[in-house]
């Protein structure tokens, strides 16, 4: 019997390494001997490794595009039209799906619009009408498992484990009625064109609740588009009007032109979305029309390999021109329910003092 391992084996096991740069990110997390720091716990997660450190990239990545936000946009850097004309140096554009707003992410969106922190909004029809219907009555946690028969036998729909009774969207129905009447009479007699973003934007005057989302959108002016508002509990109302006092038109092709606008014409931007589907493609293609976004963070739980927009990665979007080549963008995998209310912990709400400096409210 030999005394030596075979060499074959040695060679293969003990094979020398090139040496790493010494600037690379040592992997080391929080030690909890230091106390329970939740700002340590947070600053620690970039040297964490895995989702962590996408995370922690994630929340530079958004603290760039704030720091570009604040600077100051000088006369004659852009020479749109007025409409289109960003005010801020970096104009970022935040998308959701409907399920978050259904969650208590929508508290976290809801304070970046009370503060003016993005500047323009994309959403399904859910993520609209969920957040006025939230202002009527409650969404109330549930279980993943609860049967769907016999909620359906109790009039009660089920959104992952949250609970939203039907009632709820009676109503919302019994709100929204006059109003579509009203948005009726206005485009017959007044000539009024509207638009999703546009109805949006009236339904926000109208729920006059501090709560709400599309409240401080309105009141602030940040636009809020959803192409296919008709897929909701919207879409029904839509539909029922439709036989009761019919002729209510909205046009997505004016509000494309008005989105489109905001990504060619701005100085910079930034895309942060949670989710993916309509609301992940629609911002980046807008962002396509100025050769890509600066910035972007996606989180999302989507995966590539059945070739969805949903799951793509940042550098599918980068072959397209919706992300540009020299972008640094951030992909995290992960619910947005755990992370988001952490990203704006670290970002927006973190540096509420500079940028709420000088906003005044519309
Ligand atoms: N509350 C609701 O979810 C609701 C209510 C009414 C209507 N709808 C309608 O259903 C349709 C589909 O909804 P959608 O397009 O908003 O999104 P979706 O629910 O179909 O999600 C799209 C993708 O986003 C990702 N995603 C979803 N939730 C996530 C999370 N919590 N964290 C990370 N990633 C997540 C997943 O990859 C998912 O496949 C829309 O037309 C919408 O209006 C939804």
């Amino acid at each position: 019997m030999t005394d030596h391992a075979p060499s074959v084996a040695m060679e293969a096991v003990l094979k020398p390494s090139c040496p790493l740069s010494e600037d690379m990110q040592k992997i080391r997390g929080y030690d909890f001997n230091k106390g329970v720091d939740l700002q340590a716990v947070m600053d620690s997660y970039i040297t964490t490794g895995f989702q962590a450190s996408s995370l922690g990239l994630a929340i530079q990545e958004i603290n760039l595009m704030i720091e570009k936000r604040l600077e100051p946009v000088e006369e004659g850097e852009t020479k749109e039209p007025d409409e289109y004309r960003s005010r801020s140096g970096c104009t970022i554009f935040l998308g959701y799906t409907s399920n978050l707003i259904s969650s208590g992410v929508r508290e976290s969106i809801r304070y970046l619009a009370e503060h003016k922190m993005v500047d323009v909004i994309v959403t399904t029809a859910g993520g609209i009408e969920e957040d006025f219907i939230k202002c009527m009555a409650h969404t109330y946690l549930g279980d993943f498992s609860m049967p769907g028969k016999e909620l359906r036998l109790k009039g009660i729909n089920r959104i992952g484990n949250l609970l939203v009774p039907n009632d709820n969207y009676c109503k919302f129905e019994d709100w929204l009625m006059p109003i579509l009447d009203q948005m009726l009479l206005e485009q017959k007699t007044e000539g009024t064109s509207w638009t999703p973003s546009k109805m949006i934007h009236r339904l926000g005057k109208e729920i006059n609740n501090t709560d709400s989302v599309y409240y401080w959108a309105y009141k602030n002016n940040i636009p809020v588009f959803s192409p296919a508002l008709t897929d909701g509990s919207l879409g029904d109302m839509l539909y029922f009007h439709s036989f009761k006092n019919p002729g209510l038109v909205l046009d997505i092709v004016e509000d494309i032109r008005r989105l489109n606008g905001q990504a060619v014409f701005a100085k910079r931007t930034g895309m942060i979305i949670l989710g993916g589907g309509l609301v992940k493609h629609h911002i980046s293609n807008a962002n396509l029309m100025r050769n890509g976004a600066d910035h972007a963070v996606f989180v999302n739980t989507g995966q590539e390999f059945d070739g969805s927009d949903s799951g793509a990665r940042p550098d599918e979007a980068v072959s397209w021109g919706k992300i540009r080549t020299d972008a640094k963008p951030v992909k995290v995998y992960a619910d947005a329910s755990l992370v988001f209310p952490l990203i704006v912990s670290q970002t927006f709400a973190f540096h509420a003092d500079k940028l709420t400096a000088d906003k005044t409210t519309e």
